[in-house]
């Protein structure tokens, strides 16, 4: 299995993402993180502690990534259309994470125009950073997604994801009464992926 997750906007959780989809399929095979990113934050996350897989840089990639089963590919903010186009054809599912504001929401419709015919079925929406109800901007954000492919999990928004990354590890190793959630949310999306 191939990963890459993408999309136009910062700070949407795309390494968040790309760190726990590695962590759950390291407990299916032998997985590598790509860390196709130039700022460098999924490799910055596992020097801080330890990642139950290996991560290395788009450079290094073309040798690892023939030892392993499983291979998620985590990538910089506002790819040009000719780098998406690739990361697109490079992969066997794009995850495309999005919090579920207006903002957002137009940076994702943008990059999936630009994908649309290529990788219809092959690219699958994530909403990350899901407030509590009562807000309902999640339900909106579906809403104004209903004709794209949606992940049925949301990601919620929980703090023990940013105590995952200062500590270098992932979201389950910390000692946070919501981890255990936080994880399970991930787990879930995996589960999704490999049904
Ligand atoms: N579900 C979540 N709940 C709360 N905080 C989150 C969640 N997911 C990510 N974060 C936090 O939000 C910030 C941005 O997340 P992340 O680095 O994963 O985004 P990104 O899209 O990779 O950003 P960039 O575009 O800079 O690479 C981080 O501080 C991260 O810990
Ligand atoms: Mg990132």
């Amino acid at each position: 299995m191939l990963i890459t997750v993408a999309g136009f906007k910062g700070g949407i959780g795309k390494t968040t993402t790309a760190v726990h989809l590695a962590c759950y399929f390291s407990k299916l095979g032998d997985t590598l993180l790509v860390d196709g990113d130039p700022n460098r934050s999924a490799t910055g996350w596992s020097k801080r502690g330890a990642f139950p897989f290996k991560v290395v840089d788009l450079m290094q990639a073309a040798l690892y990534s023939p030892k392993y089963e499983h291979i998620v590919i985590d990538t910089a903010a506002r790819p040009d259309e000719a780098e998406l186009q690739a990361l697109a054809d490079g992969c066997n599912l794009l995850v495309l994470p999005t919090t579920p504001d207006a903002l957002a929401i137009d940076a994702l419709l943008q990059t999936v125009d630009l994908l649309q015919d290529k990788i219809r079925d092959r690219y699958r929406i994530l909403l990350t950073m899901v407030h509590p109800k009562p807000v309902k901007m999640a339900e909106q954000a579906r809403v104004a997604l209903s004709e794209l492919p949606l992940f049925d999990t949301e990601i919620r928004r929980l703090i023990a994801y940013e105590k995952a990354s200062l500590m270098g590890v992932p979201v389950y190793q910390v000692k946070d009464r919501m981890a255990k959630i936080a994880w399970s949310d991930y787990e879930q999306v995996g589960k999704e992926i490999t049904s």
